[in-house]
């Protein structure tokens, strides 16, 4: 029988290939899965062929990634507890699904991922597994407590070492992270602590802190077609590469960095740093538009549905009729979310220099102090008198109860 492993070439996924072939007697199908974590696949398949994997599939699925996922969570401007931008949630799935995909092409009945039994990834792939695939057979080791019986870096160096895998990996533990082309998480060690100041200058991968951060403004132009990101400072660019360029930019000037104390799903609250730069500003870009185009009904209810959306991704609901059906009404808020927003970064900071659109409802003449055709002042007082009857009515009805 076959087994699918969710595979990274770290520490913690490599020796799992030999508790696999040991506890279960499975032949172990490695699958890395590329949604941009620029991890060092040189080697990995002959990493995972010496721990004793009979293969190993590198999947690219970057493209898919952007335009299926993050696309959708940035239409919805999905941000989880104010602050996440769900970069670790939003690639749950797709890994999710491609497991499922290779599991099918070679008829393995299991699949085998390295999650911890405290955290929300967890939760997400295996969600996934269980919607696309509820034949499946889910096992994580982390959880396997009489069998797993590792605690430690040095334990698993040692267990790899006893099943004859001497890899030149080191016993220092760092941050636990997650990587993808939208961010990077950061968790544990001294994070661990929310009265400790993190050390950033040791902690940030892909860029800066604001204090460190150039002493000039960048300008950089994006524009949109129907909340599609279509082009980035003149250019047109797949959404993959418009994201790759921002993160670059936003990182030299330290842009969306944030620091969480969260609530997981599992109950406990933990706190993390992630760094988002290029997903911020694009967010923000987007934003931006939609504050111009969207009218004030549908823009209340969308920024509901968009709360909404970040807890089903946060929660790994995705393979769900809910999210199909929020992200269809998020769709429809999309059309004429189509023009351009400059931004100045500096220092951390992302200033408008200006946005239009096509499809903008803003009416300079409407909106300025000089009085107009379309709107005639004296209207307000009536709207006013309606608009305030009922708690007028009400401080009336106070004022008798209170003189008796
Ligand atoms: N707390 C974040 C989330 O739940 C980040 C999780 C990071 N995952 C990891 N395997 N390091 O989405
Ligand atoms: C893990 O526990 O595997 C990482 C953290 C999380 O999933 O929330």
């Amino acid at each position: 029988e076959k087994v699918i492993l969710a595979y990274s070439g770290g520490l913690d996924t490599t020796a799992i290939i030999p508790w696999l072939k040991e506890n279960y007697d499975y032949d172990v199908i490695c699958c890395c899965i590329d949604v941009g974590q620029e991890s060092e696949l040189d080697g990995l398949d002959e990493r995972a062929k010496l721990s004793g994997a009979e293969k190993l599939y590198i999947l690219d699925v970057i493209d898919e990634f952007c335009d299926e996922y993050v696309v959708p969570c940035v239409q919805a401007n999905a941000v989880y507890e104010n602050k996440y931008l769900l970069g670790t949630s939003m690639a749950r799935p797709i890994i999710a699904k491609k497991l499922v995909e290779i599991a099918r092409k070679e008829g393995a009945t299991a699949i085998c991922h390295g999650a911890t039994g405290k955290g929300n990834d967890q939760v997400r792939f295996e969600l996934g597994i269980k919607a696309l695939a509820p034949d499946l057979k889910i096992i994580a080791p982390w959880r396997c407590n009489e069998t797993w019986g590792m605690n430690s870096r040095e334990e698993e160096i040692e267990y790899c070492k006893a099943h004859g895998i001497d890899l030149p990996f080191s016993a220092d533990s760092s941050y636990s992270r997650d990587r993808n082309l939208w961010h990077i998480s950061h968790e544990g060690l001294e994070l661990e602590d929310p009265a400790a100041e993190p050390d950033y200058d040791h902690l940030l991968v892909l860029g800066v802190s604001p204090e460190k951060a150039p002493e000039e403004a960048e300008y950089v132009t994006m524009t949109f077609e129907k909340g599609i990101p279509t082009s980035l400072n003149g250019k047109e660019m797949k959404v993959s590469d418009i994201i790759k360029e921002l993160n670059k930019l936003g990182g030299k000037h330290g842009i969306g960095i944030i620091d969480i104390v969260e609530n997981r799903v599992v109950g406990m609250k933990s706190r993390g740093v992630y760094e988002t730069p290029g997903g911020t500003i694009l967010m923000e870009a987007h934003q931006q538009l939609e504050e111009l185009i969207l009218d004030r009904a549908t823009y209340t209810v969308k920024k509901e549905m968009g709360n909404k959306f970040a807890d089903i991704v946060y929660e790994g609901k995705w393979f769900t009729p809910l999210r199909e059906a929020v992200q269809a009404f998020i769709e429809s808020t999309q059309q004429y979310v189509t023009g351009e927003v400059k931004f100045k970064l500096y220092k951390g900071n992302i200033i408008k220099a200006g946005t239009t659109s096509p499809y903008s409802l803003y009416s300079e003449s409407l909106a300025s102090f000089t009085t107009g055709e379309l709107y005639d002042h004296h209207d307000a007082e009536g709207f006013i008198n309606l608009f305030g009857l009922p708690l007028k009515v009400r401080a009336m009805k106070m004022q008798n109860v209170e003189k008796n």
